[in-house]
């Protein structure tokens, strides 16, 4: 709803973190509306959602709502959220069925859920190109099929920079017939908060936040600052790790000690990879295999000093404590071998376009974070079944985490460098000057899709692009 035009910042009930300086009438680009004919294709793809041969309508409720929550134990914050928690509460589903989340907004302003990462048709993509923002008082359903096993996330797509922070967000797992067979599993959704010393989420920030983006000084492990986690000697676990940070990146270290990548956004790696640590940009997910540890040992969930070229200076912050019990049997196994992924690009090829992430001088704003040099960039459309290959080319200092609504994509380069493993991904870090080449194909789901930073403050500003899959 920032981006509505027809949004009246003067409307009452916005509270103490109301909206930023500006909508975007008065420059380039795209205004944020659906299109004319948004019931007939919200229909259409509602009534063609049917789960697969075996498959199950998987049916949640969900409320958005203000409440207080103790991101810090003993201190009461009014924070928003899915079903009165934060995050919101993990959606669990299998490849094959289908999600029917009926949301009902108890906000005092509009919003929406987007279904980070998942393949779905356009009218479900929960963005206000595709649908009218659901106002106060009102329930909306999205409802579609589940193609793919992985680790998603759902956060509304509506005043981001407020509706995130104050904890509209949560984890959603699809699971495939082939996962590797581990002790245990759990979902870790990593937020900071920033939080002013009445205990209460300060309003978005001047020109530091607006540039760096907010990095809150509450580190958050599944709503709460600084928790202890337990686990037993011997066993390996399966962690799902979600970036659901504003604008903060995750180089995650369980206190210098290996671990193995199991899959990333769009889900399992064609083979697990070791490591000490893993950069997770804000949106961003990794699944992660967690031990065997010691009886007694206590090890640091923490982030390491990242220099992503923001006024503000990063160092090592801890975000959770993971003490080693007594030992249990363990039946974990991982496969040599995840699962087959076809490259999309074998040999040389040319990009048939070029992103620049970049910005802009504005004598209203300072600055603005534009695409190609417009601040919520009209993009060309795409034809279902032709190849993309785009070049993301970053103008700036800074990074930038690059995401794409709706379809996975492959890497082919960073840099000139081909990456270090084949992965589906749907958000990847461009570094400061940096171009990062990707491939994917889009299948037949046409409408109206995007891509941003996921920086909310930068994609706020307009560093996004909107355009049309055509049949
Ligand atoms: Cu998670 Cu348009 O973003
Ligand atoms: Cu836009
Ligand atoms: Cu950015």
């Amino acid at each position: 709803m920032r981006h509505d035009a027809h949004h009246d910042h003067s409307s009452p009930g916005h509270g103490a973190l109301g909206h930023g300086a500006h909508g975007h009438g008065t420059h380039g680009g795209v205004m944020h509306a659906p299109p004319a004919d948004v019931g007939a294709a919200y229909t259409r793809a509602r009534e063609a959602a049917q789960p697969a041969l075996g498959g199950k309508v998987v049916a949640v409720d969900l409320e958005a709502r203000e409440m207080d929550w103790e991101f810090v134990p003993g201190k009461r914050t009014r924070a928003w959220g899915y079903n009165g928690q934060v995050p919101g509460p993990v959606l669990v589903a299998n490849v094959g069925d289908v999600l029917e989340v009926r949301l009902t907004n108890s906000l005092s302003e509009p919003t929406t859920i987007h279904w980070h990462g998942l393949e779905l048709p356009a009218p479900m993509d929960g963005t206000d190109m595709v649908q009218h923002p659901i106002v106060p008082g009102e329930t909306f359903t999205y409802r579609f099929a589940l193609p793919t096993a992985g680790t998603f996330w759902y956060h509304p797509h509506s005043n981001e920079v407020v509706q995130l922070e104050r904890g509209l967000y949560g984890a959603l797992i699809v699971r495939g017939p082939d996962e590797p067979e581990l002790d245990a599993e759990r979902v870790l959704v990593l937020d900071d908060v920033a939080l002013d010393r009445h205990g209460q989420i300060k309003p978005p920030g001047k020109w530091i936040e607006k540039h760096d983006g907010r990095q809150g000084g509450t580190l958050l492990v599944n709503g709460r600052a600084a928790p202890e986690l337990t686990m037993a000697a011997g066993q390996v676990e399966r962690w799902r790790i979600v970036n659901a940070a504003s604008a903060r990146y995750v180089r995650l270290s369980l206190g210098g000690r290996p671990f193995v990548m199991l899959g990333t956004d769009g889900g399992l790696l064609t083979a697990p990879v070791t490591v000490t640590e893993v950069l997770l940009t804000p949106a961003d997910r990794v699944d992660i295999a967690v031990g065997a540890f010691a009886d007694g040992e206590t090890l640091q969930v923490e982030s390491l000093k990242y220099d992503r070229m923001t006024v503000a200076r990063s160092k090592t912050e801890r975000f959770a404590t993971l003490r080693v019990g007594p030992a249990a049997p363990s039946r974990a196994v991982i496969p040599e071998r995840l699962r087959h992924i076809e490259p999309l690009v074998t040999g040389p090829v040319e990009a048939t376009r070029e992103v620049h992430l970049g910005f802009k001088l504005s004598l209203k704003r300072g600055v603005d974070f534009v695409v190609n040099k417009e601040a919520h960039h009209r993009d060309q459309p795409v034809r279902v079944g032709e190849l993309q290959v785009w070049d993301l080319v970053n103008d700036t200092m800074m990074d930038h985490p690059f995401h794409l609504h709706g379809f996975f994509f492959q890497v082919v380069e960073v840099n000139g460098q081909p990456p270090g493993f084949l992965s589906w991904e749907d958000t990847i870090n461009v570094p400061p000057k940096g171009r990062v080449r990707i491939a994917w194909m889009p299948d037949d789901r046409p409408g109206e899709w995007m891509y941003h930073c996921h920086i909310l403050e930068h994609h706020e500003s307009g560093m996004m692009g909107h355009f049309a899959v055509v049949r």
